[in-house]
């Protein structure tokens, strides 16, 4: 009988995609298959993510209840995976050493030999590296693809925020080879996909120089990944204001395929602010791309990130990120209140805001966010838009769910037989916060 595997993943999306590789890696490599019972599992992986407090200690509890499985099972392997993982290694074997193993977000390639070791060790096995670019190299190849793919095209953070812990738990920037991410597409849709979505914790902060005097930015990137004519929908993310090059905007004008929705981090709508949390522009700069951006396509939507109650943010300051919400017409955000990390620079700040004026603050932001996105949708019923069909709604077994390029999504009539089709549909209403619609062509 095979061994069975079990992944909790938390976090961002670079976890869910590195949890999918380890998954592949479990089946095809160390030939074990999934299981959703953890009792029954022969593995246990958590892959952790420490952007905030609160996520980094959901962990240690976690790992407390799985520790009872390991007394009722002694050959249980628990592994922890991820920022958690780079950033408290150590600490892991000492509050929880019945954790057999630890590994870095860039070591997730090299699970099979930590296995291995962890069998023959009764100590934790820690690796945590950051060995540039290897981890792609080590991956099992794809050999089966959804209508929509994440592809990872770098990994890593150089912008050192002074909140942020990521380019201590993910390494610096580091860009994979242009080749290996035009074959990597190429498979997946010679596989059946139809959307890619560029995955990295700075996209357009994309370089790869191959050493004989050929660089490829961000923008070419675009370019050279739109040739690929089965691809019918092109979408990104993060991103981050200080990297657009001037061939982005270009591919804004020139590849269709690229969606009309930007997801662009700004944190705050006050410049004192943004000097304060080292992001490197003012509201006015981040204001041009976005004017430069409307300028090619009027119709292009955009959501951001949001930190809410950084030291020294004042009513005067959270005016103006609301004033700035309201200009922009964002239409969904991942909002946070400041949460402060070991080891940053901001965690020197004295934290000199209350508990209640910080909720008081999400809400409000939420609240303003929430009540444009709803306007949007209204201003779109009675109108016929374009969407690529996602999956069966999860609320209506008789209806699809679809996304238009603006990243509304719509529910259908219709079943799977429409996923990875791109329709002209008719939006009929808004009921709560879903919008329906009808097909108009199939
Ligand atoms: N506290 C709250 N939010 C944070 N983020 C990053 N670090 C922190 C922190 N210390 C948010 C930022 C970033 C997103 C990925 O997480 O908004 O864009
Ligand atoms: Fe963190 Fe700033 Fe890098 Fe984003 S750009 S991952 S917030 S350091």
């Amino acid at each position: 009988m095979k061994k069975k595997y079990y992944i909790e993943t938390q976090g961002c999306q670079m976890n869910e995609y590195d949890s999918d590789k380890m998954k592949d890696l479990l089946k095809k490599n160390m030939d074990f298959e999934p299981t959703l019972a953890k009792e029954e599992a022969d593995i246990l992986i958590v892959n952790t993510c420490s952007i905030r407090e609160k996520a980094q200690e959901k962990v240690f509890s976690l790992l407390g209840q799985w520790r009872k499985l390991k007394n009722k099972k002694p050959d249980l392997v628990i592994g922890v995976a991820g920022c958690v993982a780079s950033q408290e290694s150590s600490e892991i074997s000492l509050r929880a050493p019945y954790v057999d193993m630890v590994i870095g977000p860039q070591t997730i390639h090299r699970l099979p030999e930590i296995y291995k070791d962890s069998l023959k060790s009764n100590k934790t096995v820690i690796d945590v590296e950051f060995p540039l670019i290897e981890k792609f190299d080590n991956l099992p190849s794809v050999t089966e693809a959804k209508f929509s793919e994440f592809v990872t095209i770098m990994e890593g953070c150089s912008k050192y925020c002074s909140y942020c812990v990521v380019p201590y738990t993910r390494g610096t920037e580091v860009s994979r080879p242009l080749n290996d991410i035009l074959e990597e597409i190429d498979i997946l849709v010679k596989n059946g996909t139809k959307e890619i979505i560029l995955l990295g914790q700075n996209v357009n902060a994309y370089f790869y120089d191959d050493g004989k005097g050929n660089f490829v930015n961000f923008g070419l990137l675009l370019f050279y990944i739109a040739r690929n004519k089965g691809i019918k929908r092109i979408r990104y993310t993060t991103s981050h204001p200080n990297n657009f090059d001037e061939q982005t905007f270009l591919a804004y004008e020139k590849i269709p395929q690229l969606v009309s929705h930007l997801h662009l981090p700004i944190q705050s709508g006050s410049d004192r602010v943004l000097a304060a949390m080292k992001r490197g522009y003012t509201v006015l700069e981040y204001k041009s791309i976005i004017r430069k951006l409307k300028k090619i396509r009027p119709e292009m939507t955009f959501s951001s990130d949001f930190i809410v109650g950084f030291p020294g943010e004042t009513d005067n300051d959270f005016s103006q990120t609301i004033e700035l919400i309201k200009e922009i017409e964002f239409e969904q955000s991942y909002s946070f209140i400041y949460s402060k990390r070991p080891g940053t620079p901001a965690a020197s700040l004295e934290d000199n805001i209350s508990e209640d004026k910080k909720k008081e603050r999400l809400n409000y932001l939420q609240s303003t966010i929430n009540s444009l996105s709803k306007e949007r949708s209204k201003s779109i019923i009675g109108k016929n838009v374009e969407i690529l069909v996602e999956g069966v709604s999860s609320k209506y077994n008789d209806m699809v769910t679809g996304r238009t390029t603006n990243n509304k999504i719509i529910n259908i009539p219709g079943t799977e037989k429409l996923i990875g089709k791109l329709l002209k549909i008719h939006v009929t209403e808004l009921n709560n916060k879903t919008l329906k619609g009808e097909v108009l062509t199939t």
